[in-house]
Formats: structure tokens, C-alpha cells, sequence
């Protein structure tokens, strides 16, 4: 969607010279001319359309405040893509939004956090149906170790979405063909989801993902573990997608949150930085900050 300028780190750190020192995260903080405030994201984070409203997100790992007052909203059936330096919180505040944090013991979130309206966080929240309405995708493919057909079967049998055999075999072959494999995969329904290459893996577990009808799909770094062609395949599906669906993605491709995401926010050590259009961002970035970090003068 965007071009980035030549002068863009590409975030893939074996672009940089290897013999130079990058400054950390707390000395570049020291040195910019423009500082971050608590609370005070720069750019576009609000939007009419919300499907996530969050206002002053804080997330803990016991004492460690991980994410620090937050306030963004995600639109309906946008691609919104986060980035910013490893540590800085991105992971944990995607987590936050399917309640996937939950299972983290030490582990608290405050503020607000809505989906529709609706509190994430109230008790009788049920959160089995809360992660059928918010999908994930991990970094690295999860496959069950049963059939490639089972796999995107799963979902939607322990959701009841499919009283007939007919009926389940028509959720598996459109999810299959959303996630464009389909056509790899068609012959060897039965074969076991393990045997598959990593590429194909990650592809069955967007399937999986897809076939329980999810209004969101949170993204943490898809493509990590893929080569391009296989990264290109994602995209594409990313891409396809967003029409129906409302999309998080977690990338330290710089090229690929300005190829898939129509908004961008750029987090520092816990705060959300600046939120922008991605061609904004990539660009005339607002924030100091946030120009350091695509320029490459940390990572
Ligand atoms: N399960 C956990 N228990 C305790 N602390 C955690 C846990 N997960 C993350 N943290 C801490 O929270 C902070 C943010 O981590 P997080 O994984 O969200 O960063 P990230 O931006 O996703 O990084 P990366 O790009 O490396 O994936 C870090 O200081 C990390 O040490
Ligand atoms: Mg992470």
C-alpha cells in the first residue's frame, strides 16, 4: 500500500552494519529531542467506527507495567499494524485484546477495553466465545496433530456452527480456500496437518482460524518463520481478508506492515508512541521517535 523511503531500515537487523553499535531503547530515549509523554499518543488513534475501543490500557507482569496508559481504537475492517523495538510491549498488548493474557499468572490489565461496546473484561465475559470472536495466529504455525480436514473442522464442531457432515465439509473447504490452500490440499484432506511445510502449516492454522467466522484476527508475527513466497501467500490472503474481517498484525517488517496495514502504531518501552495512516508513518512520521526507529537509528 505504501512505498517506504530509500533511507528505511528495513528492520531486518543484517541490514545494518554489523560492526556498528546501535544505542539502546533507554539511551536513544535520553537523546531525542522530542520526548514521549504518558498517555499522549501523537496522529490519528481514534476512529469513528471503532469494533475496540481502549482508553488508558495499563498491562502488569507483577510490578513490571509492561503497557503504560494506552488509548487507541481499532476500526472495523481495518488492517492496523503495530511495530516498534523487540521488548516494547507489542506482543502483550495484542494479547490483551482476546484476553489471551489471561493465562499468565501474574499478569493484570486495566483500563478499558471494549469490543463493540461490550467489556472485555467482565466477569461473565465468556472467554471461549470471546477468542471465536477475536481469532489468533501465532508466530509460529500450531497445527493440532490430527488431519489437515480436522484441523479446520475443530472450531466449528466445538462451536456447533455445523449440524451436517455436508455441512461441516463446506466450512472447511471455503475456509481452506480463503486461506488460499485450497487447491495444495484438496486430495490429501486426511493426511496429518504435521507433514505439511511450515508455509502450508501457517496458512491451515489462518484456516482454523477463519472457519469458526471470526469478526477479528489478531496477527503476531505471521510471517516470521516463512520464506517470501510463503510470506507473499499471507499477505495476499491478509490483503483479502480485510474486507470482511478486522485485522491486528505484529511485524518487524517494516516493508510489510507498509505493504498490508492501512494504519500503523509505532510503540516505545510500553508507550503507543504515534498512530498514523501507514504512509503517514512510513513517510512523515510526527514523532521523533518514530522516525528514529524506521530510520534505523535503533533497533
Ligand atoms: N509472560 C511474561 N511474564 C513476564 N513478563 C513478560 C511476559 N511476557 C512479556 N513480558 C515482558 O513484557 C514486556 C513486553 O514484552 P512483549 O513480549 O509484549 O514485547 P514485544 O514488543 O512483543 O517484543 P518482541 O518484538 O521481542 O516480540 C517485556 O519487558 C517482557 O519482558
Ligand atoms: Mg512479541
Amino acid at each position: 500500500m505504501t512505498s517506504i523511503p530509500a533511507n528505511a531500515n528495513m528492520s531486518e537487523k543484517t541490514l545494518h552494519d554489523e560492526n556498528q553499535e546501535l544505542p539502546t531503547l533507554a539511551e536513544e530515549a535520553s537523546h531525542t529531542g522530542e520526548s514521549i509523554v504518558e498517555g499522549k499518543t501523537v496522529g490519528t488513534p481514534y476512529a469513528d467506527d471503532a469494533k475496540f475501543k481502549l482508553r488508558d490500557v495499563e498491562v502488569f507482569y507483577g510490578e513490571n507495567r509492561a503497557i503504560k496508559s494506552v488509548s487507541l481504537d481499532i476500526a472495523t475492517n481495518e488492517v492496523i499494524a503495530f511495530i516498534g523495538p523487540s521488548g516494547c510491549g507489542k506482543s502483550t498488548f495484542l494479547r490483551s485484546l482476546n484476553r489471551m493474557n489471561d493465562s499468565v499468572e501474574s499478569c493484570r490489565v486495566k483500563g478499558t477495553l471494549e469490543l463493540d461496546g461490550q467489556d472485555l473484561y467482565d466477569p461473565r465475559q465468556d472467554v471461549v466465545e470471546l477468542r471465536a470472536r477475536v481469532g489468533m495466529v501465532f508466530q509460529k504455525p500450531n497445527p493440532f496433530p490430527k488431519s489437515i480436514y480436522d484441523n479446520v473442522a475443530y472450531g466449528p464442531r466445538i462451536h456447533g456452527l455445523a449440524n451436517r457432515k455436508s455441512d461441516l465439509d463446506d466450512i472447511v473447504e471455503s475456509s481452506l480456500r480463503k486461506a488460499g490452500l485450497w487447491d495444495e490440499v484438496k486430495d490429501r484432506l486426511d493426511a496429518t496437518a504435521t507433514g505439511m511445510s511450515g508455509g502450508q502449516q501457517q496458512r491451515l492454522c489462518i484456516a482454523r482460524t477463519i472457519a469458526v467466522s471470526p469478526e477479528v484476527v489478531l496477527m503476531d508475527e505471521p510471517c516470521s518463520a516463512l520464506d517470501p513466497i510463503a510470506t507473499a501467500k499471507v499477505e495476499e490472503l491478509i490483503a483479502e481478508l480485510s474486507q470482511s474481517y478486522t485485522i491486528v498484525i505484529v511485524t518487524h517488517s517494516m516493508q510489510q506492515a507498509a505493504r498490508v496495514s492501512h494504519r500503523t502504531a509505532y510503540f516505545h518501552l510500553g508507550h503507543l508512541v504515534e498512530v498514523n495512516d501507514t504512509s503517514t508513518v512510513f513517510t512523515a512520521p510526527e514523532h521523533q521517535m518514530t522516525e528514529s526507529y524506521i530510520t534505523g537509528r535503533f533497533g
